[in-house]
């Protein structure tokens, strides 16, 4: 087989052959095949796109480039979440210990990353104590035992996606649907989630700044999973503002806490009753989405969830008071209020903005070397839709330094007022089964 064939073939429009896919992933993933052969075919990609088969048979091979994780030891149907990323979202720590409460198993690798807070390990981690370095033995028992357990990403997983993701970021071929959605499942298939219920994020800080995009992302994501047997379900999330509140790591496990006792964000708890239901029903614990909320209320109500959380904490290494007493949280330094200068109703809160101005607090990573403080970030007191009177607080900022001017420019640049009341954005935009 020549790679030449298999880009001019894509560059005319053909599909290519399951064995076609494997050879260039394989070769190349081995080093065998150079990175302009390797440009030229995405570009191709990125221009006549992929079929339904070709995006199953591209994920496959991604799959198959590296480890592959396989949770056979724990009971039960794994679902795994993946959120395409936004600004504070807190879904993940709120979803893990809600859906375990209604007994399903959540197995989760997780990562650090850049961003403008870290990952879901970095805001664990601001809980005293608290570490993924498990074995597989001591995951697969937690998980077991208490539905519950995270570990840090380890051994070599998805290769080819690695050099793939890193050669189309210098190459413009990043936004291509059959690429993106290859690249994200083939990277939870490979941690060995059995079903897959994902949140599309749509507008100013998520990936996909359209709704339309964001539906043909997560339409794309769906029918892959489906086609390669991980029952598969999406929804499409607004990202125009932050989600819930808090922006920030430790902020963010407190808004986690309070969500799970059922006083929590109106926003963040509804994604999550909406998301949790999805995972309830494919890990088989509900028969439809109605009796899976009820389920998720009443683990809420009558304090299991919270439970499960603690319980969660002390398997791993964590001080579970934190649950009770939040003030066990690391804390800044400063906090600063964001007096505003109208009356009247926010229009717009920009989310990729004021998740830039929790980054310049230190609550992210710019490089994968920067260091995170996990004390700081931003604390919403108003979201789109809300009234305010001129003087009154929009925000809290936590900071462990006196010098916020850049912060509050930021916020008081991309927060908007309108004199006329404003409806806020639909938070769910879609839910999508097939
Ligand atoms: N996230 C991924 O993991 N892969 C992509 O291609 C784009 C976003
Ligand atoms: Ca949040």
């Amino acid at each position: 087989m020549r790679m030449v064939d298999l880009i001019e073939k894509k560059r005319d429009g053909s599909a290519l052959t399951n064995e076609e896919i494997r050879f260039f992933i394989n070769e190349y993933t081995k080093g065998e095949i150079p990175d302009y052969q390797v440009s030229a075919l995405l570009m191709a990609i990125y221009f006549q796109d992929m079929n339904d088969q070709e995006r199953a048979d591209l994920t496959l091979a991604m799959v198959e480039s590296g480890d592959q994780i396989h949770l056979t030891e724990i009971e039960g149907i794994k679902v795994d979440k993946h959120s395409t990323g936004g600004v504070g979202d807190t879904t993940t720590l709120v979803l893990g210990p809600l859906v375990a409460a209604c007994g399903v198993p959540v197995a989760k690798m997780s990562g650090r990353g850049l961003g403008h807070t870290g990952g879901t390990i970095d805001k664990l981690e601001a809980i005293e104590g608290f570490h993924v370095e498990l074995t597989t033995e001591q995951f697969t028992k937690q998980v077991n035992e208490f539905k519950l357990a995270v570990i840090g990403q380890s051994g070599n997983l998805t290769p080819a996606d690695k050099k793939l993701y890193a050669l189309r970021d210098v190459t413009g071929t990043v936004n291509s649907i059959p690429l993106i959605a290859s690249s994200i499942m083939s990277k939870k298939i490979a941690a060995g989630a059995d079903a897959i219920v994902l949140d599309v994020k749509t507008g100013e800080g998520a990936f996909m700044k359209t709704v339309e995009d964001s539906r043909a992302l997560a339409k794309a994501m769906v029918q892959i999973g489906n086609n390669v047997g991980r029952q598969t379900m999406a929804i499409i999330s607004d990202m125009s503002q932050p989600l819930g509140f808090a922006i920030g790591n430790a902020l963010e496990v407190k808004e986690a806490i309070d969500t799970l006792r059922g006083k929590g964000p109106a926003d963040l708890t509804e994604l999550c009753l909406v998301l949790g239901s999805q995972m309830v029903v494919v890990g088989g614990k509900a028969k439809n989405l109605e009796e899976a909320r009820k389920m998720l209320l009443e683990v809420i109500e009558n304090g299991k969830a919270l439970e499960v959380f603690k319980d969660f904490i002390q398997a791993q290494g964590g001080n579970p008071a934190v649950v009770d007493q939040p003030e066990l949280l690391p804390q800044a330094a400063f906090t600063f209020e964001v007096p505003s200068k109208e009356s009247g109703f926010v229009s717009f809160i920009e989310a990729d903005e004021v998740g830039t101005a929790a980054m310049l607090l230190g609550a992210g990573r710019a490089t994968k070397e920067s260091e995170i403080d996990l004390a700081v970030g931003i604390v919403l007191h108003k979201k789109v839709g809300d009234s305010v009177e001129a003087g009154e607080s929009l925000a809290t900022i936590h900071a462990n330094t006196e010098n916020i001017q850049q912060v509050l420019e930021i916020l008081y640049k991309h927060i908007e007022f309108s004199a006329e009341p404003v409806t806020p954005p639909n938070l769910i935009e879609e839910i999508i089964t097939e």
